[in-house]
Order: structure tokens, then C-alpha cells, then sequence
């Protein structure tokens, strides 16, 4: 198989090198004293942290890809010049574990080609574990290839789901879809953050994930790795994945009609 070629691969090792210094950023800031905020909701956090990951990705990327556009959570659009590169980027995935010292929180970058996903790339600082794929070539957890579960039984099957920042005010709150899977699946999990549930669903640790109200950022890189390693992400119709991350199912292909009937 050939690699990709030079600017993909570049973008890559350039993704790899920015996931893993803003990962630092978040170990070392972890269970100390931080500067804590709300916006749309009282349970809707940020921290200074996801602010200063943020600052520093945006700002290694601007040193290095000067033209690439950017979309980040904190700060919206950085970039949109309609260039062929196109970065998106949870500076922090998972901000009420890490304002809480619950330990799973990510760096996610996702970046597009001419509108198609080319490269994701997650790293997780506490576990040491980066997960990565360039489209074509595969996924990978710390420079070893992964692939989905083979689990084909719903009843056994390990699933994950979160909720939206709405989810004291809003009908559409997934509670009917998790108290279903509480009933079928072999066991369901709330881990709180979006990246690494579809990296986990990735290296065959959850046989499947979904959920609603997400946004691109939670999407672009884990969606891409989930594919690359063999698995199915739809929405919950078995549509595309919307990029909007509006709605979203994961899983590792052999379960994906069982969880549409489920969930859909
Ligand atoms: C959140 C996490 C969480 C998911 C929320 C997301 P944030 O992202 O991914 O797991 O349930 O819907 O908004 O705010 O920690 O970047
Ligand atoms: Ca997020
Ligand atoms: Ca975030």
C-alpha cells in the first residue's frame, strides 16, 4: 500500500505534533486550581484551559499553515477563506471531567481536504494514548493498527452515549434512547467525552456510540478513525454522518442495523 502523499503527510505529523503539546498542557493543568466559566448553560463549562489549548494550536498553526482555514470550538471561525485545508479542532473534548479531575479528556483535531475528511487525530494525556488516521491508510492507537469489535450480539454489546448542555430544559433529550439501550445492550456508558467514545469504539473497547446535538469539533477527527478502522459512523436514520455532528451512530459495522432498529 502507498502512503499518502506529501502534504497529507505532512498535515498529519503537523496534527500528531500540535494534539500532543496541547495534551501537555491539559496534564500538567490537571486537579490544580483553575478559572472556571459558564456559556450557554450553567452546566456548560469552559476553563482556562480549554482557552489556553485553544491559544496554542490556534497559534502553532498559524506559524505553520498560515493558509489553512480553521474552525475551534472557543473561537469559532479563525480561518474561512475557502482554502483546500481545512482544520477543526476541540481544544479540550470532555471539559466538565477535567473541571471535575474525572480523568478522560482529549485534544481532537479533525482536518478536511477539499471538504473531505483526510486526517484525525485524538490524544488522550492522561492515558498517554494518541489515536490517529489519515484517510486510506488506516487507524491507529500509538502507532499500532486497531480495528472494531467483531461483537454481534446487541445483548452483549458494550455502548456509549452522552447528553447535550440542553438536557435539563429540552424534550429531545435522549432518555428514551438510553433507557432502550439499558434494557438491550450489555452494558451502556456516560464517559463525557465524545472523541474518545468513538476512539473507543475504534479499538473494539465499546461495540458502539451515539448521540445527539454534537457539534463538528466533537466529530471531525473521531468519525475518521472509527472508518479507518473498519467501523460504520450514520446518523440514526443509517444516512451520512452529518459533518454538523447534529446526530450521530458509531459502531463496528456487524451491529450497525441492530443499533439503527434500536435507536432510530
Ligand atoms: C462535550 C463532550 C461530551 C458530550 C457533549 C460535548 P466538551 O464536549 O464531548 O461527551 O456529551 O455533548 O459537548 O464541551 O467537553 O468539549
Ligand atoms: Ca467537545
Ligand atoms: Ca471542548
Amino acid at each position: 500500500m502507498s502512503g499518502p502523499d506529501a502534504e497529507t503527510a505532512a498535515v498529519h505529523a503537523l496534527a500528531v505534533r500540535i494534539a500532543r503539546e496541547a495534551g501537555a498542557l491539559q496534564r500538567a493543568r490537571y486537579e490544580t486550581e483553575l478559572e472556571i466559566a459558564s456559556k450557554s448553560r450553567p452546566i456548560d463549562l469552559v476553563t482556562e484551559v480549554d482557552r489556553a489549548c485553544e491559544a496554542l494550536i490556534v497559534e502553532m498553526l498559524r506559524r505553520e499553515r498560515p493558509g489553512d482555514d480553521l474552525l475551534a470550538e472557543e473561537g469559532g471561525l479563525h480561518a474561512d477563506t475557502g482554502a483546500r485545508w481545512r482544520w477543526i479542532v476541540d481544544p479540550l473534548d470532555g471539559t466538565v471531567n477535567f473541571a471535575h479531575g474525572y480523568p478522560c479528556f482529549c485534544v481532537s483535531i479533525g482536518v478536511e481536504r477539499d471538504g473531505e475528511r483526510r486526517v484525525g487525530v485524538v490524544y488522550d494525556p492522561l492515558r498517554d494514548e494518541l489515536f490517529e488516521a489519515v484517510r486510506g491508510g488506516g487507524a491507529r492507537r500509538n502507532g499500532r493498527a486497531i480495528r472494531v469489535s467483531s461483537e454481534d450480539r446487541v445483548q452483549r454489546a458494550l455502548l456509549a452515549t452522552g447528553f447535550a448542555y440542553d438536557v435539563h430544559d429540552s424534550p429531545e433529550d435522549n432518555l428514551d434512547r438510553l433507557a432502550r439501550a439499558v434494557k438491550r445492550a450489555g452494558g451502556v456508558r456516560r464517559d463525557g467525552s465524545a472523541a474518545i467514545d468513538l476512539c473507543y469504539v475504534a479499538c473494539g473497547r465499546f461495540d458502539g456510540y451515539w448521540e445527539l446535538k454534537l457539534h463538528p469539533w466533537d466529530v471531525a477527527a473521531g468519525i475518521l478513525i472509527v472508518e479507518e478502522a473498519g467501523g460504520r459512523v450514520t446518523d440514526l436514520a443509517g444516512g451520512p454522518a452529518p459533518a454538523t455532528g447534529r446526530e450521530i451512530l458509531a459502531s463496528n459495522g456487524v451491529l450497525h442495523e441492530d443499533l439503527l432498529a434500536l435507536l432510530g
